[in-house]
């Protein structure tokens, strides 16, 4: 569709941005969809006079990224539930200049579990990482009803922060920490491993932040990320025979779960998100 005096935009901000995957995200599902719109990133430093400009100019919608995930929370008039509990947000409604927030990255996360059939309610799951990633995905697991979770993470206080977060909110989850794992028993039962960190992100391929041979044939692997599309981890654990899932998934799908957010048309026009994978990658 050609751009007139109808087209609505939509926007990434941070910084940097050149790499992302967003317009390219976006712009295919507006196109999918007949959608009159544009996604553009913007590269924003001063995060203040971008909201100002952002309402003066009425774009309906935006993506948040680093280094404004949490900062964007002063600047919001509203704030979802989950995004709350997270403690950042990537995805904003103009509501004629009212801006509500959401995370979206754990919805994705989940949805991209159950379009490949997996269920995630009563899950063990170990999580290495307790970044900005790991939780929101652990936000939207509890809220789907996991059992246990572990989290393994370097620096152990991040790993209790989340634990408390996650847990202020559904204190029966069993939440454990670790900053490392010396009892393989641990492992036992897990449903679901998950790496968050950057531990095997290009160029430092040859890393791989626990061996897949710890885990029972039952464990499905999941790497956030996407690029190059198989990590190190995911090579191994594929090769070993579990079933694995690569980041490209929870990013198509978190894109997704925004344009619903800003489009709640297209509930009714579900987009195929295996699709898109494959129109993007
Ligand atoms: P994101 O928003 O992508 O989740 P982040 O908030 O910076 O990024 O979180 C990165 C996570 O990866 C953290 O859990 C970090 O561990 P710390 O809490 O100890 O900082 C983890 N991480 C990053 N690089 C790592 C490395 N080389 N070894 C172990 N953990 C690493």
């Amino acid at each position: 569709m050609s751009i007139n005096a109808d087209t609505s935009l939509y926007c990434l901000i941070g910084n940097p941005i050149s790499k992302s995957l967003s317009p390219l995200i976006h712009n295919t599902i507006f196109k999918e969809l007949d959608i009159n719109a544009k996604y553009l990133a913007l590269r924003v430093e001063d995060l203040e006079k971008a909201v100002h400009g952002i309402k003066a100019l009425g774009i309906k919608g935006f993506n948040v990224t680093i280094p404004h995930k949490i900062n964007i929370i002063k600047y919001l008039d509203e704030i979802d539930e989950k995004a709350k509990i997270v403690g950042a947000v990537n995805t904003v409604l103009n509501i004629g200049g009212k801006l509500k927030g959401f995370n979206t990255d754990g919805d994705g996360f989940i949805e991209s579990m159950n379009n490949k059939g997996y269920s995630i309610e009563g899950n063990k799951v170990v999580m290495i990482g307790a970044g900005g990633a790991a939780r929101s995905i652990a936000v939207s697991l509890a809220y789907k009803g996991i059992n246990e979770l572990l989290i393994i993470n370097r620096t152990i206080e991040n790993a209790y922060d989340l634990k408390s977060s996650v847990q202020n909110k559904f204190p029966q989850l069993k939440v454990k920490c670790y900053d490392s794992v010396q009892d393989n028993d641990l492992f036992k039962n897990t449903d679901l491993l998950i790496n968050t960190t950057s531990i095997g992100m290009y160029p430092h391929v040859d890393n791989i932040p626990i061996s897949p041979s710890l885990f029972s044939k039952q464990t499905i692997f999941y790497d956030i990320i996407y690029k190059p599309e198989m990590t190190r981890l995911l090579l191994e654990a594929k090769k070993q025979g579990y079933n694995i899932i690569n980041g490209i998934d929870m990013l198509i799908n978190q894109a997704i779960y925004s344009q619903i957010i800003w489009n709640s048309n297209l509930f009714e026009h579900r987009v195929d998100s295996e699709l898109l994978v494959k129109k993007i990658t």
